[in-house]
């Protein structure tokens, strides 16, 4: 029996998960549905059906998936849950149940069940797949139209180890390149560089080291090079009893970037020192022969975990700010630039300039973030980077954005000629609708409004799959 949700901030207003599977046909839309946009946004994030009384946190709950397809003048609506093993596991129970884990026979060491995840990070479109992916377990199909779920297993024994949710895709050669880390058993320094063709082929799945076991969530490709940035979230088993959580900041581990040719083996993998910071999310990255040059958003310290003393961090230190590195990697020189002073969070580009340089980057910003108001983004900004010109659309503040999503108005338009696809939760409405934002116009306000009846709590990431 699913019961009442624990008392928890991160189950509260709209991080609430809704308890419910629907179809809307025909969405209600305010303004003008731009003709071009023909396709589906997905989007995905945690929506427990089952809460445990103790413990909760927003990046363990169950994968639910929300798709928005547009065509022919009309949006319709669909969200279903990620049905892993786990979750039908719980259904069947009628109560949360904990992460299963693998125990190797001959070493002891434990794994977590790569096949066996929560599917409640990203979503994406990739080798004929709609993949929902979370960094601790290999991709979980789901069915693009009925997001029925498919489960895992579609790329067999070849892919070993799990994959990040934030995988690249090289708009040149329809190559997927993604990583995996803690290989081999929970609290291990391996991480594992994969590369899965167009086609859907695994073509590298390989282990290499790291300087030590972390939380490694994101990284940055180039048409050259990849990098494995490695901030020091790092992970000891042992603090479970001291601090209740095996991750802490501890920036005495120091900060390292593993950088490797993009044909070379793992085995030359080269780690450089880096400024001592946390990073979650790259806007994109690209290189000039040695120099590389990446956007991130950068925090002083991991934000929502504790340091090794188990003290979390304060609010100034737990808000991002969109910053440029810059990256010798032959030297290992690195400097970093401010560029947009704001709190940030959810960076996109334009993603058929993805691993080139880029002009143009869209963010979910907060420029009223206040101590207390759960972190939730309030505005959409867009910064031409050429230019360091910015726009920025305020759904209000109390209102929540979500990242917004790129989609071109053709294959051959400009850079940033597009729609910005967000989903706005108005505390007001207590629902959510759906925006859709001229991404060269985006201080003009939604050019269309697509109104839900209900809320789609906040998550984390999605994509757009163009029709046809
Ligand atoms: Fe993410």
């Amino acid at each position: 029996m699913a019961t009442p949700l624990p008392n928890h901030p991160q189950l509260r207003g709209n991080y609430a998960p809704i308890h419910f599977e629907a179809e809307c046909t025909d969405l209600i839309v305010e303004g003008d549905l731009p003709a071009d946009l023909e396709g589906s946004l997905y989007r995905v994030g945690p929506n427990p059906k089952f809460v445990p009384d103790q413990g909760y946190h927003w990046f363990f709950g169950a994968g639910m998936v929300h798709a928005f397809h547009f065509g022919g003048g009309r949006v319709n609506y669909l969200n279903r849950w990620a049905r892993t093993p786990k979750f039908e596991a719980e259904e069947t129970a009628g109560k949360p149940l904990p992460m299963s884990f693998i125990t190797d026979p001959d070493t002891g060491a434990i794994q977590s069940d790569r096949r066996n995840g929560l599917a409640n990070t990203h979503i994406i479109w990739h080798g004929n797949q709609l993949l929902a992916l979370e960094e601790g377990s290999h991709p979980f199909s789901m069915a693009p139209d009925t997001l029925a779920s498919a489960g895992y297993g579609h790329y067999g024994a070849d892919l070993q180890d799990a994959m990040t949710a934030h995988p690249k895709i090289d708009p040149l050669t329809g190559d997927l390149h993604g990583f995996g880390y803690m290989s081999g058993a929970i609290g291990s320094k391996t991480m594992t560089y994969h590369v899965i063709g167009a086609d859907g082929v695994v073509k590298r799945s390989e282990r290499f080291e790291a300087p030590y076991a972390a939380m490694v969530h994101d990284f940055a490709v180039t048409r050259d090079y990849v990098l494995f940035p490695v901030f020091p979230l790092t992970f000891d088993l042992d603090r479970m009893s001291k601090i209740g959580s095996p991750f802490a900041f501890d920036g005495g581990a120091g900060a390292f970037i593993g950088v490797l040719e993009r044909d070379a083996p793992v085995s030359e993998v080269r780690w450089i020192e880096a400024p001592v910071c946390f990073v979650f999310h790259y806007l994109n990255a690209w290189n000039e022969g040695q120099q590389v040059t990446f956007d991130a958003i950068d925090f002083a310290v991991a934000p929502n975990f504790p340091d090794p003393n188990g003290n979390l961090p304060g609010h100034a230190e737990a808000q991002g700010r969109l910053t440029r590195w810059l990256v010798n990697v032959g030297t290992g020189q690195i400097d970093r630039e401010p560029l947009v002073d704001v709190a940030a969070e959810f960076p996109r580009i334009d993603d058929r300039f993805a691993m080139g340089r880029h002009r143009h980057g869209f963010l979910a910003t907060a420029s009223q973030r206040q101590r207390g108001d759960g972190g939730v983004f309030h505005e959409i900004t867009h910064i031409d980077l050429d230019s360091g010109q910015q726009q920025v659309w305020d759904a209000g503040f109390g209102s929540g954005v979500s990242e917004p999503v790129f989609v071109e108005r053709s294959k051959k338009a400009d850079e940033g000629a597009g729609w910005l696809l967000a989903t706005v939760y108005e505390p007001e409405r207590h629902t959510s609708s759906l925006v859709v934002l001229d991404a060269m116009a985006v201080a003009d306000g939604p050019v269309a409004t697509v109104r839900l009846d209900h809320r789609v709590p906040y998550g984390f990431h999605g994509s757009w799959r163009p029709a046809g």
